[in-house]
């Protein structure tokens, strides 16, 4: 499972992270594996926004990521990409048209939200980290789901 937003240090790190605890909860780690990226390379090498770790924290969640940018092996070396939005969803397919993984939207998992975006937290105040930690709360619970169920 690869998750990916644009700077890869405040969407899809959380998602990450979550679909991790998700895992843990249900014992799950030698089934599933994850990894995040971003479709931008201004970020790489950082950790996740302070921000969104300080956010996350206060739900009691820790966690550390080394951002990194998509790259052309993640194709095939991934089974399933789950983008942030409709734009780094494009840019996913636009960069390996050739390939047929299935990439699908984040929120597609997200009931009653399927086809909407994540949105950006980077630019925002407070309440846009908080907001997009319970979507992907949800959304990455939900996608577990649905692959155990399979
Ligand atoms: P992310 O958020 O894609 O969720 O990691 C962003 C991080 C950085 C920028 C934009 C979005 N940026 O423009 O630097």
């Amino acid at each position: 499972m690869l998750f990916v937003c644009l700077g890869n240090i405040c969407r899809s790190p959380l998602a990450e992270a979550l679909f991790n605890k998700h895992i843990e909860e249900q014992g799950l780690q030698d089934k599933y594996m994850s990894d995040s990226c971003g479709t931008g390379s201004y970020h790489i090498g950082e950790q996740p926004d302070s921000r969104s770790r300080a956010n996350a924290s206060d739900n009691g969640l820790i966690y550390a990521h080394n951002a990194r940018q998509l790259s052309i092996d993640d194709y095939t070396e991934f089974d399933f990409i789950v983008p942030m939005d409709a734009t780094n969803l494009t840019n996913i397919k636009k960069f390996n048209p050739e390939s047929n993984v299935p990439v699908e939207l984040m929120r597609d998992y997200d009931e009653g939200y399927e086809g909407s975006d994540v949105p950006d937290p980077y630019f925002g105040g407070d309440q846009g980290f908080q907001d997009v930690f319970d979507i992907l709360d949800r959304s990455t619970k939900a996608l577990l789901e649905k692959l155990i169920s399979k």
